[in-house]
């Protein structure tokens, strides 16, 4: 369906006006719709720089392409001064989009092999990255580009779903390029939902956000500590989403190797969960939400020994007692219009071990994790939630990159703070 079909079509249409694209083309049959796809982008008033692989010449001649984007085309064919503008161009771009996308492409693309300019653009973009893949089914397929397809889409690649039909080949199946409308309306939708949560847009700007993240380590002797494998990276994905939507983010952040790229970001580094209490008890107050992403520990040791515990006879007991509860004691102290959201991580009984915490700890919602789901939870990129609310409503959502994670969570949060209404 055409962008101008839609509800809303014209407003999402108009997001692409001005936008400045590069449209890599590679070396598929399907290169020749990349010229339609290239005029709808100018009919929709984006600047285009077309780059294009020496294979994809043998399908679509580079003057059509200057001709209707009033640029030279750039390709490896031409000399060796293109060469330089990879990184100038990963610069200059909102967006870059490859279609197609052959399987060749997409293979080098996930190892990230740059051996022509369209490679090494990618390699040196910093916006966002869209492929429109196009090839023959049993390609499609095929283990490899499976797996190079997972790649991407963990590195943040934002792939467009293939078509099924009649192939080049003459087989039947899935591998067709998404049609040239079908690709404007992504790309629109995509800028469409990047403006709503530009900083003067997003009903969380200007709101004081305090979370925590990662694991907390539990002393035991000078040496060694009660921890867990949580990597923090959720906890900062969020961070780093809420400065970019403006909010005021303090992130309360345990031993993690990984910090947030927004500089924006204040992080207050502990270690245990009683310095995590104190911080947090110290924040809240001022904070309009509060997102607990941290795996604190629930026990620690009873006794922190102040020398190294030697080694004595064939087995030792540690004495345990409970670590504070931060989050049920923020719950306690919630005022009204104040906002707060944790995180379940369970093995078994899922929604219902959830729904209890969401309860007991007097959560608005809580983000629902099972280490059942492959790709979902501690130290992997991904992450499969599903958002309970209290009565008994949730959302399912799909594996993702946990930096998606974060912007759906926050586009819950967003609708607690725009209509407080009962979700
Ligand atoms: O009870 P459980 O640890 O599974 O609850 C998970 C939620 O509670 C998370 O949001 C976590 O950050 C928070 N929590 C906390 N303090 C604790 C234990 C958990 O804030 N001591």
């Amino acid at each position: 369906m055409s962008s101008d079909k839609q509800p809303d079509g014209k407003k999402r249409l108009e997001s692409l006006h001005g936008k400045k694209i590069i449209l890599g083309i590679t070396g598929s049959i399907a290169a020749y719709k990349a010229a339609f796809l290239l005029r709808l982008l100018i009919k929709a008033g984006a600047e285009v720089q077309v780059l294009m692989t020496s294979a994809a010449a043998d399908f679509i001649g580079p003057v059509t392409l200057a001709t209707l984007s009033k640029r030279p085309v750039l390709s490896d064919i031409q000399s060796e001064a293109n060469w330089n503008n990879h990184v100038e161009l990963g610069l200059w771009a909102d967006a870059f989009i490859i279609a197609p996308a052959t399987a060749n492409t997409l293979a080098k693309l996930s190892s990230g092999i740059c051996d022509n300019l369209l490679t090494a653009v990618y390699l040196s973009a910093r916006c966002p990255v869209f492929a429109a893949p196009a090839m023959d089914v049993d390609m499609w397929h095929h283990p490899a580009t499976r797996r190079n397809i997972r790649q991407l889409q963990t590195d943040g690649i934002h792939l467009l779903p293939v078509g099924k039909g009649e192939l080049a080949s003459g087989l039947e199946g899935e591998g067709r390029m998404a049609e040239p409308e079908e690709i404007l309306d992504f790309l629109a939708d995509f800028f469409f939902a990047q403006g709503k949560h530009d900083p003067p847009h997003s009903p969380l700007s200007g709101k004081r956000l305090m979370l925590t993240a990662g694991p907390t380590y539990e002393p035991l002797d000078p040496v060694r500590f009660l921890g867990n494998r949580s990597s923090g990276k959720m906890g900062i994905a969020l961070a780093d989403a809420l400065a970019r939507r403006g909010a005021k983010v303090h992130l309360i952040l345990g031993p993690s190797a990984l910090r947030p790229k927004e500089n924006k970001v204040e992080v207050i580094h502990v270690k245990t969960a009683e310095e995590m209490l104190q911080a947090a008890l110290r924040l809240f107050p001022k904070a309009d939400a509060a997102i607990l992403a941290a795996a604190v520990a629930d026990y620690k040791p009873a006794r922190v020994s102040p020398e190294k515990i030697k080694k004595k006879g064939e087995s030792m007991t540690l004495q345990l007692e409970k670590t504070p509860d931060i989050a049920a004691t923020l719950g306690q102290q919630k005022r009204p219009g104040q906002y707060l959201i944790g995180f379940a991580l369970e093995t078994e009984n899922e929604k219902a071990n959830a729904r209890s915490k969401l309860q007991r700890k007097n959560f608005d919602f809580i983000v629902l994790n099972s280490l059942r789901d492959p790709g979902a939870g501690f130290q992997t990129d991904t992450n499969k939630i599903s958002i309970l609310f209290p009565g008994n409503k949730a959302r399912a959502y799909e594996l993702k990159a946990k930096e998606e994670v974060a912007e759906d969570i926050l586009d819950t949060l967003e609708e607690l703070f725009q209509n407080d209404k009962a979700l």
